[in-house]
């Protein structure tokens, strides 16, 4: 028989949009079986016991990244992390930093996909369609395999101090999906595109302290993709002055 052990889960309690609150932890004891994870508990904690916790998910197979939270401290899905992995009995909540919270585990998105949406995070070309889907070879994959594995959960975002600092920075996703189209070899977008990025707010912007590779649940490493495309940039310019950049927009 498989035996259950008592935790105690904390979780970090706040409705915005109540004038009378103010954030507060509230204490649940569970008995929790070993292989459960933190979002199977947040669902019984919401179907069993207090309906109005609110939280964020719909995959449950760390796919569509909006389970993320801070759990014993660390940025990680709630749904690929299992209760028993923590070596003791007290679970502690806390929305994701550097969002505002909306209601408890649950914040605004909006700055994220703001800056998300400014990058154009879409495959842009200017040949004529082909006929036929763009092949690439296994080596042209290879590059852009890291960034597309991002679910865009915002781990990196909430894990970075630039952006507590400065909430107009780009951020870790915005860069990283930006790099995932410049080293696509099916992109046509021309060497002027970088210049979104190129100012104080944008890839000079990073402390480079990697925290955000640390965060991410997918092992995505944002900030290789800051440094790639300030070189670029940086070759784009020399290119210019040579009279050899890419046509521009
Ligand atoms: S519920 Fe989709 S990533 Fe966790």
């Amino acid at each position: 028989m498989i035996k259950a052990s008592a935790y105690t889960f904390k979780i970090l309690r706040y409705d915005a949009q109540d004038p009378e609150s103010t954030p507060r932890f509230a204490s649940y004891r569970i008995n929790v079986i070993p292989g459960l994870t933190v979002l199977a508990v947040l669902n019984r904690i919401r179907d069993e016991i207090d309906g109005t916790l609110a939280f964020r998910s719909s995959c449950r197979s760390a796919v569509c990244g909006s389970c993320a939270m801070v759990i014993n401290g660390k940025l990680d899905l709630a749904c690929r992390t299992q209760v028993s992995a923590f070596n003791t009995d007290t679970i502690i909540l806390e929305p994701l930093p550097n969002f505002e919270v909306i209601r408890d585990l649950v914040v605004d998105m909006t700055p994220f996909w703001r800056m998300y949406d400014k990058i154009q995070p879409y495959l842009i070309r200017h040949s004529p369609v082909p006929e036929k889907e763009i092949l690439q070879s296994e080596a042209e994959r290879l590059r852009i395999d890291q960034y597309v594995n991002c679910i865009l959960c915002a781990c990196c975002y909430g894990a970075c101090p630039v952006l507590a600092r400065e909430p107009d920075y780009i951020g870790p996703a915005a860069a990283a999906k930006l790099e995932r189209f410049v080293l696509d070899s099916r992109d046509e977008r021309p060497a002027g595109a970088l210049e979104i990025l190129n100012d104080e707010k944008g890839v000079w912007a990073c402390d480079t302290l990697f925290r955000c590779i640390d965060a991410c649940p997918k092992e995505v490493r944002p900030t290789d993709a800051i440094v790639g495309l300030r070189k670029a940039i940086v070759k784009n310019r020399f290119q210019k002055m040579l009279g050899k950049a890419k046509d521009e927009a």
